[in-house]
Order: structure tokens, then sequence, then C-alpha cells
């Protein structure tokens, strides 16, 4: 890891301290933007919280308004959002412009750019570039990027440069062809002490926040205990200090088979396939427009 000087973990620890309004991330903060402090707050306080992606203006106007305090422009964009079958593809310019469209939709929530596949790993100057892009076109309030031990010198470098990151261990799909699928993470001893070193690895580097995907629910709760920054669980169980879901998967949009960790809160895709076939029927059908919906 790059070296830090005392100074610079001064000048860095005001992101992680807790602080912030003393109020419950979910219906509290209401007139301003959630921020990395109001997180660190929570996590003391031991209050549990939800995070929801977002790849565009309106419907994360509509999770700002139902109170969701942290939202993820994800690269999970490709596959659904974009029409890619993997986050691999995902840009620099595809996450800066639905980026961008998420902070516009929103006045609340603290918005959170990924960084793509390719866009980090070249080292902590290429990762400083590109979440610096993030921060100052798009204006997102932290980053994400995806490993632990192999991350931490890009973490530390964006900490010390003033940009919140949050982190991303156990199942990292941007790894999907290393993989060779979506395999769970963290079973065994030997793989589940290299997940709690990866999680205190960017914890020691400076991120805010830490992603925990699909790992055993009893290593998610042992990594919770083991950290002072909250654990952000999706297919990692109950005791993470927050959940998060890709918001096409628990509105029912996906369509297709999703994975055995999420839970469809609506029926969107049917309802919109019904809406749409109404609309056709009606037009067909010479039903629609009426003089209703006509000027004169
Ligand atoms: O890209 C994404 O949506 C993510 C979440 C699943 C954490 O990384």
């Amino acid at each position: 890891m790059t070296h830090v000087t005392p100074a610079q973990k001064q000048a860095a620890q005001p992101l992680g301290t807790p602080g912030g309004s003393g109020k419950a991330l979910y219906g509290g903060v209401t007139t301003r933007r959630v921020t990395v402090r109001d997180i660190a707050a929570a996590k003391a306080r031991g209050e549990k919280w939800p995070m929801l992606t977002a790849y565009d203006a309106l419907t994360a106007s509509v999770f700002d308004e139902a109170g969701i305090p942290v939202m993820l422009v994800g690269d999970s964009m490709g596959n659904c959002h974009l029409g890619y079958e993997t986050t691999v593809p995902v840009t620099m310019d595809e996450i800066a412009l639905l980026s961008a469209a998420v902070v516009r939709g929103t006045k609340r929530a603290l918005i959170v750019g990924d960084l793509p596949f390719g866009s980090y790993q070249e080292g902590p100057v290429q990762a400083l570039r590109n979440a610096t892009r993030l921060v100052k076109e798009a204006g997102v309030g932290a980053v994400k990027l995806e490993g632990g031990e192999r991350s931490a010198d890009q973490i530390d470098l964006l900490v010390r440069s003033g940009i919140p990151v949050m982190a991303h261990v156990g199942l990292t799909p941007q790894s999907v062809n290393a993989y060779g699928g979506y395999p769970v993470q963290g079973r065994g001893e030997e793989a589940a002490a290299q997940l709690l070193r990866d999680a205190k690895a960017v914890q020691d580097a400076g991120a805010f926040a830490v992603v925990l995907e699909v790992v055993p629910a009893e290593l998610a709760a042992e990594v919770t205990r083991s950290l002072h920054i909250p654990t952000v669980g999706i297919g990692a169980g109950p005791d993470c200090d927050a959940q998060v879901l890709v918001w096409t998967d628990m509105a029912g949009m996906t369509g297709g088979r999703v994975p055995k960790f999420v839970k469809q809160y609506v029926d969107l895709r049917r309802a919109l396939g019904d809406a749409a076939r109404a609309f056709a029927d009606e037009v067909v059908g010479g039903a629609y427009p009426t003089a209703e919906h006509s000027f004169h």
C-alpha cells in the first residue's frame, strides 16, 4: 500500500468519522443530501439502512421520494439497463452519463457511482482520474470499486484525495470470466479468512462502507461484527448493517431467473406489459383517444 503520513490520515478522517445529523438515514435526514458522516453515525447507532441501484433520473426520483438514503449507479446497468450480458463491457462514459441523470433526479440520497471494469485496475492514478471524473462531471458523492486487498492502494489514494469510497468484496461480478459464473464466495476456512482480510484491508484503506456480495450469512455476520464501517449485504444474510438490491430485480422488471437472494416486491414487468397491451388494444379498437384527450 502507498505510504500514508499521519497528516494524510488525519485529513482523510472526517470522511468516516461519526457525526452526521443524528437523524435516521431512512425517514430522517430530509432537508439535504445524506453524507458519509451520516452513514458512519448510523453504524455507531446500530441502525440498518436500505440501498437500491438506479440508472435514470425518473426512477431515482421515485426512490428519493420514498426515502432511500443511498443509491448506487451500479455497473449492473450493463445487464439491467443497457442490454449487455454482463457488467464487463460497461464504460466510463456510460457510468458518467447515467450517474449525472441520477444525481439530477434526486435531492436527498447519497449517490454512489460505480467504477466499471478497466477503469481502476491499472492502479491508483487511473482510479483517481476516473473517480474524479464521476465526482466532477456527474456530481456523485462517492464511488464504488470492486476488490479487497487487491484494490486497497486505489482506495487509499481516492480517500486521501477527498473522494469517499464504497468497497465491494465477496462475489465481484467484474471477475465473471475468471470465476466462470457467479459462485458463492467465502466457503471453506481459507476462503472465509481471505474474505475477512479483504474486508479489513478496505476498511484500513479508508473505505466508508463495504458491499458483501453472495457470501454465507454467518461469515457476513462475523465481518459485520469485526468492522467499524458498515457492511452492505447482497445475498449475504440478515446481519449486515445495510442491504442493497438491483432495482429491476426487486421490482420484478428483470424477467427470467433472478438470484436466490432477490425478493420481488412488485411485478412491474407484468404491470407494464398489461398497460402496453391495454394502450395497444384501445388504439387498434379506436377507444383511445376520446374527446377527453383531444384539443378543440
Ligand atoms: O453494480 C451493482 O449494482 C452492484 C451491486 C449489486 C452492489 O455492484
